[in-house]
């Protein structure tokens, strides 16, 4: 019989297949994903890859399913746009009980939901633009303003003339009449002008992944998934992690003044105002994707500071690292970074249903942003009440799941140390926190066998060993395509004692293919 023609990604699922990694599974379980054999009978698969981090609890998650079900048996609203959201303001309610309890001292978080990840970034990011153009029509308001009062006062004769014009560029003298003040205050407003077209500024982190959409794609670090699409947006600046006195030098060089008139001791002065150019930072608090890279508490810190000197929103991604995965709710709550905004995506939605969200501090929120920026299905009925049963199911019992998070983690990197201890010549690093790993094997680039050699050269090797781990052990793990020497193990907190053997059986099996350098078994398992 011939196989169906491919219509969804035709390409990607050919390229899956040439590592035998096209597997249609047809049910699915805690960590587990079952195929079905040449005899019908359910093979089950042990699932690392977790949804790409969305399946914190697991696959279908018995609670989660039923709540659904009862949800959609019984009739519930799933869109009623334009209308109260009770069960919305409870997820709000929850999250501010956890960021109270993670960030004590913080203030109350307003919430806006979306629909997947990349898309509560861009909403991130044009709440970032949204305030930083409220702010500059606000301050261009005030140097108006003040321009009047300095003009009246002066025609009044309670204030003289300025006498300094030299942070005016271009030489003018100092007015020696009221129509010569005339013509500095127009001079002042045209060179205004000129610096308020300066473009927004957002920075990010070199290696950083905030999603693949026109926007968030920009700050994405990876070329692969960013440079095709540059000229579709605004080109973000990458600042290298953990480095914040080179983040302050780069901040530093897109600082813009404007000028102002001020009356001084009776005097009109002119002065500088720091203009708005920059929009925003977006960090993750470990960078996932871009290959498990943790912040410091001392960049935490720093950047915290150089951003309220110039009033620049931090925006946390916590798309990956949220929802407890690392021990804590907030992943950033572990280095101190206190953000702006927040992003969560992924496991919000339990497994089961899409949503995301982006929450603002209320202090920096802009409410009108609420008539500016909508989707069809945010925040619908179905996915925000079992977000809400999610983070119920997360938070009970004093949030003993971000204690197994932690618990669980710390068994699996201590079984991966362990092995990078007996391979030094095969693993080069174990890296990550909670439920958020990555294994890291040494460069194969100029290995004796030429068949791994050239998988390493291809940046194919970690395909090839994922290949070989789904067929020969069955498990399934996660590629990271900025570093293609890693393998990423994200499981759901269920992960047991006996998967994780699984797991160390499967890596020992592979660890001595690369020492050993038997290609033959790595390609035909
Ligand atoms: N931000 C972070 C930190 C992410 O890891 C991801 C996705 C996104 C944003 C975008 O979320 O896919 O729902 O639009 N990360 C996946 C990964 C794809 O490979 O870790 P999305």
């Amino acid at each position: 019989m011939n196989a169906p023609t491919r219509y969804a990604e035709a390409l990607l699922t050919g390229m899956l297949g040439a590592f035998g990694l096209d597997v249609e599974y047809v049910r699915a379980e805690k960590n587990s994903l079952y195929y079905l054999d040449d005899t019908g009978a359910e093979v089950p698969v042990l699932d690392l890859v977790g949804g790409w981090g969305s399946l914190m609890l697991g696959h279908n998650h018995p609670e989660i399913v039923a709540y659904a079900k009862e949800l959609l048996e019984t009739g519930w609203p799933v869109h009623s746009q334009h209308s109260a959201h009770p069960v919305a303001d409870q997820v709000g309610a929850v999250l501010n009980g956890i960021v109270g309890r993670e960030f004590p001292g913080a203030e109350p978080h307003s919430v806006v939901f979306a629909n997947s990840g990349a898309e509560a970034v861009e909403a991130a990011v044009k709440h970032c633009e949204f305030d930083r153009v409220l702010r500059m029509k606000s301050l261009f308001e005030q140097i108006e303003w003040n321009a009047d009062v300095a003009l009246t006062a002066l025609r009044e004769g309670a204030a003289a003339l300025p006498d300094d014009t030299s942070l005016l560029p271009g030489d003018m003298p100092a007015p020696t009449t009221v129509e010569e003040f005339g013509a500095l205050l127009g001079a002042v407003a045209a060179h205004n002008l000129e610096r308020a077209a300066t473009a927004p500024v957002f920075f990010a982190l070199e290696r950083a992944f905030h999603g693949k959409l026109v926007g968030s794609t920009q700050f994405t670090y990876n070329p692969l998934f960013r440079a095709a699409f540059a000229s579709l947006g605004r080109e973000v600046c990458f600042v290298p992690p953990n480095d914040a006195a080179a983040f302050e030098d780069i901040l530093s060089e897109h600082r813009v003044t404007v000028l102002d008139v001020e009356v001084v001791d009776g005097v009109i002065t002119l002065v500088e105002r720091e203009f708005p150019a920059v929009a925003g930072l977006l960090v993750e608090p470990i960078q996932g994707e871009g290959g498990i890279h943790a912040l410091t508490p001392e960049f935490a810190a720093r950047i915290r500071e150089i951003c309220d000197e110039v009033r620049c929103p931090i925006v946390v991604d916590e798309i990956q690292t949220g929802m407890g995965r690392t021990g804590t709710f907030f992943a950033s709550s572990a280095i101190g970074l206190v953000g702006d905004a927040y992003v969560l995506g992924k496991s919000l939605g339990g497994g089961i249903a899409k949503t995301s969200a982006m929450l603002v501090r209320q202090s920096r929120y802009r409410p009108e942003f609420e008539l500016v920026h909508s989707s069809t299905f945010a925040k619908d009925g179905f996915s925000t009440a079992v977000a809400l049963r999610t983070l119920e199911l997360l938070e009970v019992d004093d949030g003993a799941a971000y204690d197994r998070a932690a618990e669980r983690g710390e068994r699996i990197l201590a079984m991966l140390r362990e092995l990078a201890g007996a391979y030094p010549d095969v693993v080069a690093d174990v890296r990550g926190k909670g439920l958020l790993i990555g294994l890291e094997f040494a460069d194969q680039s100029q290995a004796a066998s030429p068949v791994i050699r050239q998988k390493a050269l291809a940046g194919l090797l970690v395909f090839q060993l994922g290949s070989y781990l789904q067929l020969a052990h069955h498990i399934r793990t996660g590629p990271t395509a900025s570093v293609p020497t890693m393998l990423r193990i994200e499981p759901s907190i269920y992960i047991s004692d006996e998967e994780i053997d699984q797991l160390r059986t499967g890596l020992v099996d592979v660890c001595e293919i690369l020492r050993h350098q038997d290609a033959l078994t790595l390609i035909h398992p």
